[in-house]
C-alpha cells in the first residue's frame, strides 16, 4: 500500500472518490511509456482528464489544424476504394423508414430487457454488499445501457467529424468519394443514437473522459493517418464490439434493429480504415513514423481496455456506498463487459497486423497483456457486413 493511498482511506468515501479519480487521472497519463506517444497524447490528456472539457456544459471548441488535399485530375486511383463507394452508395438506409419507430420502449419491463440480468450478473454485486431489489435492478440496466448508448452518440459525433476532415485531407480520390458516403453514415447514426435516447428513453449521460481525450487528440493531430488510425481502426473498432455486444444481448426489437444497421455501415468504415492506411503505412512513410504508429496504437488500445468503466453511473448510483477502486473491479468483471472486451480485440488485432503495425519489435507488449490470441483473425478486408451480423447472430 503506497502512502497515497493509506492517506486517502482516512478521508470521508466521496472525497477519497474525488481525491482518486484526479491520482487515476495523473496514472492514467503516466503509464504511457512511450515518450512519442505521452506528448502526443498528454494535451489531450489534461484537457480530457483533469480539465474535464467534454463536460463542462458550454459547446467545446477543439482547433483543428490538417491540410485539405485537393486534386485538380480527378484521378481513378483506388480501384477497391471505388467497390467500397458503390457498396456504400447501395447499402444506404433511410433512418425514418428503415427502422421500427412506431414501437412502444419500456425500458424497466423486465418482458423486454434492454439487457439480461446476466450482463450485470446481480449475485456477484452481492459479493461486493450491493444488494438491489427486483425494480432498482431494472433501473440500474437502464441507467447502464443508456450510459453504453450515451458513450456511442458521443463516439458517433466524433467520428462524423473525423470522417468529414479525413475526406479533405486523404490523398486517394477514390477515397474522398468513398469518404463522403462516410459522412452520411455518421451523420445518420448521430441522428438515430440521438433520438433512441431521446424518445425512447429520455435520458443522456455526460461523454466519458477517456473518449473525450481520444476525441480530443484525433481533432487536433494534424496528420490525417493518425486520425484515421485513432477513429477508423481504434474507435470504430471499440464501437463494433461494443454495439455487437449490445446486439446480442437486447430483446429489445428497435435497439436490436438499429444496432444491426449500423453495424453493417461501420463494417464498411473499418474495412476502409484498413485498404487506406495499409497502402499509406507500406509505401508513404519511413521506418521510424511506423514505428510511432504502431507505439500509439498499442497504447491507445490499453487505455480503451482499461479505461471505460462507467464512472458517470458509480456516481449516480454508488458514490458513498463503494470505493471507486471497488467499482473499476466490478465493472472490469461484469459478464456483459467481459464479452465486449474480446469482441472488440478479436476484431482490432486482426486489423493491426493487416494495416503493418503489429511487426515482431511489439508482439512480446501485446503478448504480455494477453492479446496476441486474436492475432491470427480475419481483418475487415476479409468481412463483409452480412458475415459480421451472422457472426454476432450465430453466436447468440
Ligand atoms: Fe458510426
Ligand atoms: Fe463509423
Amino acid at each position: 500500500m503506497t502512502i497515497t493511498s493509506r492517506l486517502t482511506d482516512l478521508l470521508p468515501l466521496r472525497m477519497r472518490s474525488q481525491v482518486d479519480s484526479t491520482i487515476e487521472a495523473i496514472s492514467t497519463l503516466a503509464e504511457i511509456r512511450d515518450p512519442k506517444v505521452m506528448s502526443s497524447l498528454a494535451p489531450a490528456g489534461v484537457r480530457g482528464l483533469l480539465l474535464q472539457r467534454g463536460k463542462q456544459g458550454e459547446p467545446t471548441k477543439i482547433q483543428a489544424t490538417h491540410q485539405a488535399h485537393f486534386d485538380w485530375t480527378y484521378p481513378n486511383d483506388q480501384p477497391e476504394m471505388a467497390e467500397l463507394y458503390r457498396r456504400a452508395k447501395q447499402g444506404q438506409w433511410d433512418s425514418d423508414t428503415a427502422l421500427p419507430w412506431h414501437t412502444d420502449v419500456d425500458p424497466l419491463n423486465p418482458e423486454v430487457p434492454l439487457i439480461p440480468d446476466s450482463f450485470i450478473d446481480f449475485d456477484r454485486l452481492e459479493t461486493y454488499g450491493i444488494r438491489l431489489d427486483a425494480p432498482s435492478k431494472m433501473k440500474l440496466r437502464f441507467s447502464i445501457v443508456s450510459w453504453m448508448l450515451s458513450q456511442f452518440l458521443h463516439g458517433e459525433q466524433g467520428a462524423l467529424f473525423a470522417a468529414a476532415q479525413v475526406t479533405e485531407a486523404v490523398q486517394f480520390f477514390d477515397g474522398k468519394l468513398y469518404g463522403a458516403t462516410q459522412v452520411m453514415d455518421e451523420g445518420r447514426h448521430v441522428e438515430v443514437f440521438s433520438r433512441y435516447l431521446d424518445d425512447k428513453l429520455g435520458r443522456l449521460y455526460q461523454i466519458n473522459d477517456n473518449l473525450y481525450v481520444i476525441i480530443d487528440a484525433l481533432m487536433s493531430d494534424s496528420r490525417w493517418d493518425m486520425k484515421f488510425l485513432g477513429m477508423q481502426i481504434m474507435v470504430e473498432g471499440l464501437a463494433l464490439g461494443a454495439f455487437g455486444t449490445l446486439y446480442r444481448q437486447t430483446s429489445e426489437p428497435l435497439l436490436k434493429a438499429l444496432l444491426k444497421n449500423v453495424i453493417q455501415d461501420e463494417a464498411r468504415h473499418v474495412h476502409y480504415g484498413v485498404l487506406a492506411l495499409r497502402e499509406h503505412i507500406k509505401k508513404e512513410i519511413s521506418e521510424r513514423e511506423r514505428q510511432e504508429r504502431e507505439d500509439w496504437a498499442f497504447e491507445v488500445a490499453i487505455l480503451m481496455r482499461n479505461r471505460f468503466m462507467a464512472y458517470e453511473v458509480y456516481e449516480e448510483w454508488f458514490e458513498g456506498t463503494v470505493s471507486r477502486a471497488t467499482w473499476r473491479e466490478i465493472v472490469t468483471g461484469l459478464p456483459g463487459m467481459r464479452e465486449f472486451r474480446q469482441v472488440m480485440f478479436s476484431r482490432l488485432v486482426p486489423n493491426l497486423r493487416e494495416i503493418g503495425l503489429l511487426s515482431p519489435r511489439i508482439l512480446p507488449h501485446y503478448e504480455k497483456v494477453g492479446l496476441l490470441k486474436y492475432m491470427h483473425g480475419a481483418a475487415a478486408d476479409r468481412l463483409t457486413a452480412e458475415q459480421l451480423v451472422a457472426d454476432l447472430d450465430s453466436a447468440a
